[in-house]
């Protein structure tokens, strides 16, 4: 724990690395740990505590890294255990903690644990995965989709049955009903627990349990042509059971054998649900995902506003809350909203109540990526053309220069690069004091040093515009009123009850000034931060 029983990942800010993308240090286009090594005091000159590495296992990469062969060890695209382990002692010398991706749904078909089970009926590991009889037409065995399109069901000739797999053909689907495997994969968890990872982020962690009858999913009646595929099905038989809360229940046991880890569970699901996975007396994840931001449609104050609250509304007594803007699978922040209106989502982010999850790259205003078809790699985009997830896991610009820094000159980015990168890069930014780069990192400064920010309560605040969203963060005597316009339009917002105050920063960056909170002016896009004077 740090200050004031406050566990680091309470206080802290985590930054999502996904592997392939941020920075490739011996030359074959893909990044790796060395990669990351080297770019940890970047990381710290940020400001953010934690980093978050999606998956760097050994993997045929059918799903760039979530089909994983061998859970205990390290991909050699991504360098070994060797490297890992001084990427950890490197990150802990500088205070980051470092959490890792745990995938327990799926293993890769090439895992040998699938290869045995596939090789005959009786194998001793037949049972570890989910094999079923195929109906009498020789159809599958019932009507579940894989979220990559088509049946969730694979038929093997060799013996006969199908197996599910809820994402590729690779990745067959885990049988979390066999003590056997349970018991493997916490021996997993404490393999990595063991060398000192500080979290764990798991991967569907509402899917790994199945109905035990495998009965036919409803079909979402309001599903029509153009929604996105994996709404088709009302996937009530498939996913969310309710033994998964146990086994999270059993996955949490095990993290508290360690002092001070994390364990953050991947979940998209509808509130009332999601809120569950605490679990009962918050014997479940520590953290949730909570994708409200990323999932809103429509991104407008009263949307924004009407998600917070919601959200607030729903968490269990003293369970802790978080937020995510984007990650590998959504379209980034500022592509959805644009780069002025991200800046905006920026202090929102980093200015609500709960721990923050930040992707690679937005910290710069890096935006998707058209990713033309014969350079595509997804296979989520290669069934569902649209749905492909590559224009968010592009290279990171660290710079003007060629192959923006992310790879040497004559090697070959595993994805293009974007288009802007000369303009949109860590070294230009870092030089210029009106940049998203800097914008990002003054405000984890003032989150980090200011427990109000970090931690205080927070209080929705009537604006009366409904094209801002007003908040107040307190903690003690120290109280930030926080104002976002979200309109192209500039707004005047009376706020007469707070007195006085100070602009401590603006997503502007060009305004730190008294003001008196009786009619606060907010340029178009604007958002500012304002101390309240104490009385
Ligand atoms: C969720 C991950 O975030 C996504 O990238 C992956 O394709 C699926 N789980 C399957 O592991």
């Amino acid at each position: 724990m740090i200050s004031d029983q406050l566990h680091w990942w309470q206080q802290g800010v985590i930054y999502q690395i996904y592997p392939r993308s941020f920075k490739d240090s011996n030359g074959d286009g893909i990044g790796d740990l060395q990669g990351i090594i080297t770019q940890l005091d970047y990381l710290t000159w940020l400001g953010v505590n934690a980093i978050w590495i999606s998956p760097f296992y050994p993997s045929p990469m059918a799903d760039f890294g979530y089909d994983i062969a061998d859970y205990c060890n390290v991909d050699p695209i991504f360098g070994d255990l060797g490297i890992f382990e001084k990427l950890l002692e490197q990150a802990h010398r500088r205070d980051l903690k470092v959490i890792i991706d745990f995938v327990p749904n799926h293993t890769s078909d090439e895992h040998p644990w699938s290869v045995e089970s596939r090789s005959s009926r009786i194998n001793s590991k037949r049972q570890w995965y989910i094999w079923r009889d195929p109906r009498l037409d020789g159809g599958a065995p019932n009507n579940w989709e894989s979220y990559f399109g088509g049946s969730a069901w694979a038929f093997d000739q060799h013996t006969g049955q199908y197996y599910l797999r809820q994402f590729h053909a690779k990745q067959p689907d885990l049988n979390w009903r066999n003590p056997e495997v349970r018991s493997a994969m916490y021996n997993v968890m404490r393999f990595w627990l063991d060398r000192g990872v500080d979290g764990l982020r798991v991967d569907v962690l509402w899917m790994p349990i199945k109905d035990d009858q495998f009965r036919d999913n409803p079909i979402n009646p309001e599903w029509k042509d153009g929604d996105l595929p994996w709404a088709h099905q009302i996937r009530l038989y498939s996913e969310d059971r309710p033994e998964m809360h146990e086994i999270v229940h059993e996955m949490r046991a095990v993290m508290d054998n360690y002092a001070e880890r994390v364990l953050i569970g991947e979940i998209y699901l509808p509130l009332p649900n999601l809120i569950r996975y605490y679990g009962d007396n918050l014997s479940g994840a520590h953290l949730p995902f909570n994708f409200e931001l990323v999932l809103l449609s429509t991104w407008n104050a009263q949307t924004i506003r009407q998600a917070v609250e919601a959200y607030e509304a729903a968490l269990p007594a003293e369970a802790w809350s978080n937020w995510v803007l984007g990650n590998h699978d959504k379209p980034r922040i500022a592509s959805r909203i644009g780069r002025e209106a991200a800046r905006v989502a920026t202090m929102l982010l980093l200015t609500l109540r709960g721990t923050p999850t930040w992707y690679y790259g937005d910290e710069i205003g890096m935006q998707d990526v058209t990713i033309p078809p014969h350079l595509a790699h997804d296979p989520q985009g290669k069934r569902q053309p649209g749905y492909g997830r590559d224009p968010v896991r592009t290279p990171m610009q660290w710079d003007g220069g060629p192959n923006a820094g992310f790879c040497p000159v004559n090697a070959d980015p595993w994805l293009p690069l974007a288009a802007d990168y000369q303009k949109i890069n860590v070294a230009l930014e870092r030089e210029d004091v009106y940049s998203m780069l800097t914008l990002t990192r003054a405000l984890l400064t003032l989150r980090r040093t200011k427990r109000a920010l970090n931690s205080g309560n927070f209080y929705v605040v009537e604006s009366k515009s409904e094209n801002c969203f007003v908040y107040l963060r307190e903690h003690g005597k120290q109280r930030f009123l926080v104002a976002l316009n979200f309109s192209t339009e500039a707004q005047m917002i009376p706020l007469p009850e707070f007195g006085k105050g100070r602009i401590l920063i603006s997503t502007s960056l060009d305004r730190e000034e008294q003001v008196y909170l009786k009619a606060l002016s907010l340029r178009s896009h604007e958002g500012c931060v304002i101390e309240i004077a104490e009385d």
